[in-house]
């Protein structure tokens, strides 16, 4: 049997990382991309293949797929889309341009993507979409507005392809981690001093004992509930090899609890827990 084939965005570091070494270890022929060509040529130094793609690039998109496709013959047994980040801040005072840029970055880049790859996928008559989605795309937290908007729309993507997609071979499953050990915090962070102008914001104060001080200060510790990376491996490789994939996938005890708690709870106590949380 030929040696399968993944292609997966935002393997830098974090989730993606991880996914990309642990399918490599169990045989998979690993397509591990990155948008910054240095993390590119670590991971060609690693043994994996490695095609820049930098999601907010549609050119990029484009030509990391076709480099993927001239390795494999034109074939690819499954996308694990990945690469995405967040952009903390108050929905007041986060500007429409970084809205719109990481809106590029989550959903649209994925999206682009994902379109030129099921034909392929049709066309060899199988093949596996994995979104990495959130807990925060079916819940909603304060100070998180842009990302959690962005976990929402792929929800909503994902489950009108899913259905659309049902007769045919392609299977198309969600993971929604909670915590997870990764760079997410410190990338946050980068994207909420370039874009958030918090000290003349009416949250200010907030920020300050918040959000900065948890960006700016070593924190110790893990978060009681923060799993390593491998915990979302074991879920993809469910949804990679499994005869029967899982529509969702959640990781982390607040993955379940949320899903629980927004399935009982009217709104206005579901908002004073997660408030509280
Ligand atoms: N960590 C968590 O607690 C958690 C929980 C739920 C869901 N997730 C999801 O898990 C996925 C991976 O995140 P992570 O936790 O592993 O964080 P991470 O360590 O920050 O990794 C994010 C990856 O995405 C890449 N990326 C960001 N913007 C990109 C763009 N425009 N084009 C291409 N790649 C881009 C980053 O590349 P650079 O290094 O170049 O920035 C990096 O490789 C994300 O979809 C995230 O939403 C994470």
């Amino acid at each position: 049997m030929s040696q399968k084939t993944i292609l997966i965005t935002g393997c830098s570091s974090g989730i993606g990382l991880a996914a990309a070494r642990s399918l490599r270890a169990r045989g998979w022929r690993v397509f591990a991309s990155c948008r910054n060509p240095d993390d590119c040529n670590r991971l060609i130094a690693e043994g994996f293949d490695s095609p820049r793609i930098e999601l907010r690039d549609a050119e990029s998109i484009r030509s990391g797929l076709q480099e993927v496709l001239a390795a494999t013959g034109g074939k690819l047994d499954a996308l694990f889309n990945n690469g995405a980040r967040g952009m903390p801040g108050a929905i007041e005072d986060l500007p429409a341009a970084g809205l719109r840029d990481l809106m590029e970055s989550n959903v649209i880049g994925w999206h682009d993507l994902t379109r030129q790859v099921i034909p392929i996928m049709r066309a060899q008559g199988h093949g596996r979409i994995v979104q990495n989605s959130s807990v925060l795309g079916y819940v909603s937290m304060r100070y998180r507005g842009a990302y959690v908007a962005s976990k929402h729309a792929l929800e909503g993507l994902t489950d009108s392809m899913r259905i659309e997609l049902r007769d045919t071979p392609i299977h198309v499953s969600l993971i929604e981690p909670g915590p997870i050990t990764s760079d997410m915090r410190k990338n946050n962070a980068a994207q909420f001093f370039e874009w958030i102008d918090w000290e003349n914001s009416a949250f200010a104060e907030d920020y300050r004992n918040g959000l900065v001080k948890r960006f700016t200060e070593k924190q110790e510790g893990l978060d009681p509930f923060e799993l390593p990376a491998e915990a979302v491996c074991k879920k993809l490789i469910h949804a990679l090899e499994a005869n029967r994939p899982r529509a969702r996938y959640r990781i982390t005890k607040p993955a379940h609890i949320m899903n629980v708690l927004r399935r009982l709870l009217p709104t206005s106590l579901l908002d004073w827990v997660i408030a509280k949380a």
